[in-house]
C-alpha cells in the first residue's frame, strides 16, 4: 500500500517536533510495510517569511494538500507575526482557511490523563484516581467563526458596531453528530451533546437533530448540558465524562479547559476530518492540540508526543493502516509507563527521567 501525505511543518516547536514524528512513520511504515511519501510545504509565519509578507498559506501549499491523502500539521504563529493585519495572520489566514477549503468539518480532541500522569493535572488528584479519557467532538466549519455577515461599522451616530453571526444548518449539525455517535459507540457509547439551548436558537435546532440522530444509535446514551454547566462540571468530575459533541465555539473554549485538566499540551493530538474519500476513509488535518510555544522553540526541549500521536490518528483515519497507529500509541504508552518526560511533564518524582525532544523520539521507535 501507498500513500502520500502533505507536511506542514510551520512555527516554534512545529518543525522540531515534526521531525521525530516523521521518523516515526517512517519507521512503522517499514515495520508494517507500506509507503508514505511526503513533502513540505510553507505555512504560516513560515510562508509569510518566504512570501515577503504577501500570504501564510501560499497556493502551492493548498495544490499540495489538494493531491496527498491527508495533512500532518505541526503548529503556526508567534510574536514575529502578531503585528500584521488579522487576515493574513498565521492563525486567521493558514488555519481557518485550511479547515473551510478542505471541508474539515469534524475535529476530534482527545483529552485523557493517564493514571501514572494525573500528578501533572491541576485538578485535585483525589477526583481523577483512575485519570480520565474525554473526547471532544467539535464542529469546526461552522457557527459563528465563519457566519455571515461579520463587520465593524460606524454607525450614523457615531458609535461602532461590530458584528458576527452563528449559523447553523440543519445539515451541519446532523453529520458532526452522526460522527460523534459513531466516535461514542467505539468508546463508552455515552455521549454529552453542549449547547446554549436556554438562550440560543442555534443550540435549539442543535438539540434537537441531536435527539434526531440518536435514533441511529439505540445503543448510545445521550445527554445534553449546557455549556456554562459543562465547563463547570469537566473541572469537577472529569472522570465522568466520555464523548462529547459540540459547536465551533463552545468546542474551541471547552477544549483548551479539556487540555489544560489533563495535564500537559503536549500531550495531546487532534484530528480534522472532512469528507470520506473513495477509499472509504477521511480525507484529515493532523495536528497538536498546543500551539507552536515560541518561549520554547529551537531549544530541542518540546514533548514531541503530540505530534506523534497526530501520526497515529492520520494512520487511523485517514490511510487505514490500523495495526501501525496500534503500535504507535503502545509505544508511547510504554514511554509514558517507563518514566521518560519532557519539561512539561517532569515532576521530579521517583522513577522519572528527565528527557529531550529526540530522546523521546527514539525511545518511542525503539518500542515499536
Ligand atoms: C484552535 C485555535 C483556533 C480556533 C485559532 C488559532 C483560530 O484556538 O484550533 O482551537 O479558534 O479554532
Ligand atoms: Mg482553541
Amino acid at each position: 500500500m501507498s500513500h502520500t501525505i502533505t507536511i506542514l511543518s510551520g512555527d516554534g516547536i512545529g518543525p522540531e517536533v515534526m521531525v521525530e514524528a516523521l521518523k516515526v512513520l517512517d519507521a512503522v511504515s517499514e515495520k508494517f510495510s507500506f509507503k508514505v511519501s511526503h513533502s513540505e510545504h510553507l505555512v504560516g509565519g513560515a510562508a509569510l517569511d518566504g512570501t515577503n509578507n504577501e500570504t501564510p498559506l501560499p497556493q502551492e501549499t493548498i495544490t499540495a494538500c489538494e493531491k496527498a491523502d491527508a495533512i500532518l500539521f505541526g503548529s503556526v504563529g508567534g510574536p514575529k507575526w502578531e503585528n500584521l493585519p488579522p487576515d493574513i495572520q498565521p492563525e486567521r489566514g493558514a488555519l481557518l482557511p485550511l479547515r473551510k477549503h478542505f471541508g474539515l468539518f469534524a475535529n476530534l480532541r482527545p483529552g485523557s490523563c493517564h493514571p501514572s500522569l494525573t500528578h501533572a493535572s491541576p485538578v485535585k488528584n483525589e477526583l481523577i484516581p483512575d485519570g480520565f479519557d474525554v473526547l471532544c467532538v467539535r464542529e469546526l466549519t461552522g457557527g459563528i467563526y465563519f457566519g455571515q455577515p461579520k463587520s465593524i461599522t460606524t454607525l450614523p451616530d457615531g458609535d461602532i458596531e461590530a458584528i458576527d453571526t452563528m449559523v447553523y444548518r440543519k445539515s451541519e449539525i446532523e453529520r458532526i453528530a452522526r460522527v460523534a455517535f459513531t466516535a461514542a459507540m467505539g468508546r463508552d457509547k455515552r455521549l454529552l451533546s453542549v449547547d446554549k439551548a436556554n438562550v440560543l436558537q442555534n443550540s435549539v435546532l442543535w438539540r434537537e437533530t441531536v435527539i434526531e440522530v440518536s435514533k441511529d444509535f439505540p445503543e448510545v446514551e445521550l445527554e445534553h448540558m449546557y455549556v456554562d454547566n459543562a465547563a463547570m462540571q469537566l473541572v469537577k468530575r472529569p472522570a465522568s465524562f466520555d464523548t462529547l459533541v459540540t459547536g465551533n465555539l463552545f468546542g474551541d473554549i471547552l477544549s483548551d479547559e479539556m487540555a489544560m485538566i489533563s495535564g500537559s499540551l503536549g500531550m495531546l493530538p487532534s484530528a480534522s476530518l472532512g469528507k470520506v474519500k473513495d477509499d472509504g476513509l477521511y480525507f484529515g488535518m493532523y495536528e497538536p492540540s498546543g500551539g507552536s510555544a515560541p518561549d520554547i522553540a529551537g531549544q530541542g526541549i518540546a514533548n514531541p508526543i503530540a505530534q506523534i500521536l497526530s501520526v497515529s490518528m492520520m494512520l487511523r483515519y485517514s490511510l487505514g493502516e490500523i495495526a501501525a497507529a496500534d503500535a504507535i500509541d503502545a509505544a508511547v504508552q510504554k514511554v509514558i509507563d517507563s518514566g521518560l518526560r519532557t519539561g512539561d511533564i517532569f515532576t521530579g518524582a521517583e522513577g522519572e527521567t528527565k528527557a529531550n525532544t529526540a530522546e523521546i523520539g527514539a525511545a518511542i521507535i525503539a518500542s515499536l
